[in-house]
């Protein structure tokens, strides 16, 4: 994030358990929530992303713990929940970030492949969502569940994709639903293409993207900061009454119907 737009400290004193909290867009959020005052535990199937990631937020003065888990694995995430209250003493804003992404016909689809995905995107979400109840309910936290914009049209090659982030949607708004009672306030953000990401660079083919590009209403791809700043949002008590909301972050691509990535 570096640039300052929220006050210094805005999310001090909280502790933040991030799945795929190594790279990319949530490897992004962990380090803005650092950067904000959170202490973070990244969590994610690789402790050789994780440790780097973990290492450089530690060396630049915040507080962050690797953690492995496949998020697939309940066995695992309870592990991974223990390790972080024992290290931090207590969890009380959940990210789910976790994701597995490949472009493939639905006709070429198999069955395996389908499932992979709601494995790690949908269940692996409900997985930690349970494990992390206990600790939401006792500090009144939040849940933050990363989704997509894939579902809200046709998405070629990206039909488990869609089903399973159509799913984490649903998961946030019955979640926000229950759990609201318990003061705790679970959202969701569905970033659109984003530019400095593996996903783009394995998801979007070269020669689709100054297409894609055009018809993004704002004219740009989003970065890994455009989603950094969002999430720092939703999970600070600026956003204190917004509850079981899915924040698009895509410059309007979805409105404007090209369905290439997203
Ligand atoms: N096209 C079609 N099917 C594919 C595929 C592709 N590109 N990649 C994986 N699959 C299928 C496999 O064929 C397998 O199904 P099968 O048993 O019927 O053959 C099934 O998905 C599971 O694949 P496997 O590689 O055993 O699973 P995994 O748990 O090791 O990894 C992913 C699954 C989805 C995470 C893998 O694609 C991956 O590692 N992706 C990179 C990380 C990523 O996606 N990050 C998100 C960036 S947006």
């Amino acid at each position: 994030m570096s640039e300052r737009i929220f006050n210094e400290g805005i999310l001090s004193g909280r502790v933040a358990f991030v799945t795929g909290g190594g790279t990319g867009i949530t490897g992004g959020v962990a380090r803005a929530f650092a950067e904000s005052g959170a202490s973070v535990a990244l969590v994610s199937r690789k402790m050789d992303h994780l440790q780097p990631a973990a290492d450089a937020i530690n060396e630049a003065g915040g507080k962050a713990l690797a953690v492995t888990a496949d998020v697939r694995q309940p066995e695992e995430v309870e592990k991974a929940v223990a390790q972080t209250i024992e290290h931090f003493g207590k969890i009380d804003i959940v990210v789910n970030g976790a994701a597995g992404n490949f472009l493939c016909n639905a006709e070429q689809l198999s069955p395996n492949g389908f499932g992979t995905v709601v494995d790690i995107d949908l269940k692996g979400t409900f997985n930690v969502c349970r494990a992390t109840f206990a600790q939401l309910k006792e500090h009144r936290g939040q849940i933050l569940n990363i989704s997509a914009t894939l579902h809200y049209l046709g998405t070629p090659m990206q039909l488990h994709v869609s089903a399973a982030k159509a799913g984490v949607d649903a998961l946030t708004r019955n979640l926000a639903v229950e759990w609201g009672r318990y003061g705790i306030r679970v959202n969701g953000i569905a970033p659109g293409p984003i530019e400095d990401t593996e996903g783009m660079k394995r998801l979007v083919p070269e020669m689709f993207r100054a297409h894609l590009r055009k018809n993004i209403p704002l004219g740009r791809f989003g970065r890994i900061a455009d989603i950094e700043k969002a999430a720092v949002f939703i999970c600070s008590d600026a956003a204190s009454f917004i509850n079981g909301h899915v924040l698009v972050v895509d410059g309007g691509q979805w409105l404007a119907g090209n369905r290439i990535a997203g």
